[in-house]
């Protein structure tokens, strides 16, 4: 694995950890083969009975690394991000995240489909695809819109508003909100309290509880049209220069 992605199982849990800190843990292709990685080897090991996924202090991840969406565009189902979600969308085994600080785009993305997720205080969420001419991924524009309806949806889609601990909480994004320093502690509690118990009814209980995965897997490819479409548009690749380039886009007419 990439040594900016950390394995490490121990005690029926598998710890991956997101460590690119000088970058915010911006995710590169190679990050999510590494992550996709760790989540099959956690699936595949008996002993592990939960994943915990955790950021560094101060930024849980920066989102897709936008020089990547640049240079390499993710367009197709195949491309490792995609992989990496399908991998933790279809995850048998329950996952824990861990939020400390930024989660930005896929950052907050991916929590939609954990299982648990406890955030610092500090912690801060953001979709800013419109911002960046780009459209939501990975069916946050259907399972948001579940948790928050429609138009509280559109203040974080549309405007692209990021939203603090407390309000993630409100929403249903997080389960818990904690001191921003007991972030990991308080993930690794939880995740220790699941692993010891049944682990058929732990299984179970996190199948039952998921939403539909056909649905799931028909709006993650709709998106994934446009969301291709957009990253090879004149919009899109002027908001991500100007990202790159530390300047305002200009959109025109
Ligand atoms: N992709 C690539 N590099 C990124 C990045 C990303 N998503 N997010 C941050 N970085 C890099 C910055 O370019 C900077 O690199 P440099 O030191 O070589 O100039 C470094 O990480 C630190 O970021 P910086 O912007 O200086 O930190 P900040 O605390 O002022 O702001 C953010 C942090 C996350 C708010 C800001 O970096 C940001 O808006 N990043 C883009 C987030 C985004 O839009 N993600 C994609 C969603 S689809």
């Amino acid at each position: 694995m990439v040594g900016e992605i950390v394995y490490r199982a121990e005690g029926g849990i598998a710890q991956i950890k997101i460590d690119r800190p000088d970058k915010k843990n911006a995710l590169t292709a190679s990050m999510y083969a590494a992550l996709t990685d760790a989540i099959r080897a956690a699936e595949a090991e008996p002993a592990v009975r939960v994943i915990v996924i955790l950021g560094s202090e101060g930024a849980f991840t920066a989102g897709n690394d936008l020089q990547e969406f640049l240079q390499d565009p993710p367009t197709g189902l195949d491309r490792p991000v995609y992989r990496f979600m399908a991998a933790l969308a279809g995850a048998e085994k329950v996952v824990v995240a861990g939020v400390s600080g930024l989660a930005v785009g896929i950052g907050t993305t991916l929590l939609l489909h954990c299982d648990l997720v406890v955030a610092g205080d500090t912690a801060r969420f953001s979709l800013p695809f419109v911002t960046l001419g780009l459209v939501p991924e990975f069916a946050s524009s259907l399972l948001l819109p579940q948790l928050i309806g429609r138009q509280l949806t559109g203040k974080h889609l549309l405007l692209a508003e990021p939203f603090d601990a407390g309000k993630a909480l409100a929403y249903g994004v997080v389960s818990e909100v904690v001191a921003a320093a007991q972030v990991e502690a308080v993930t690794m509690e939880w995740a220790a309290r699941i692993a010891a118990k049944a682990p058929r009814a732990v299984i179970e209980t996190k199948r039952l509880l998921k939403p539909e995965p056909l649905q799931i897997a028909r709006r993650i490819a709709a998106e994934a049209a446009t969301f291709s479409a957009q990253l090879e548009s004149k919009e899109g690749k002027e908001a991500l220069g100007a990202f790159v380039e530390k300047r305002a886009p200009q959109f025109g007419a």
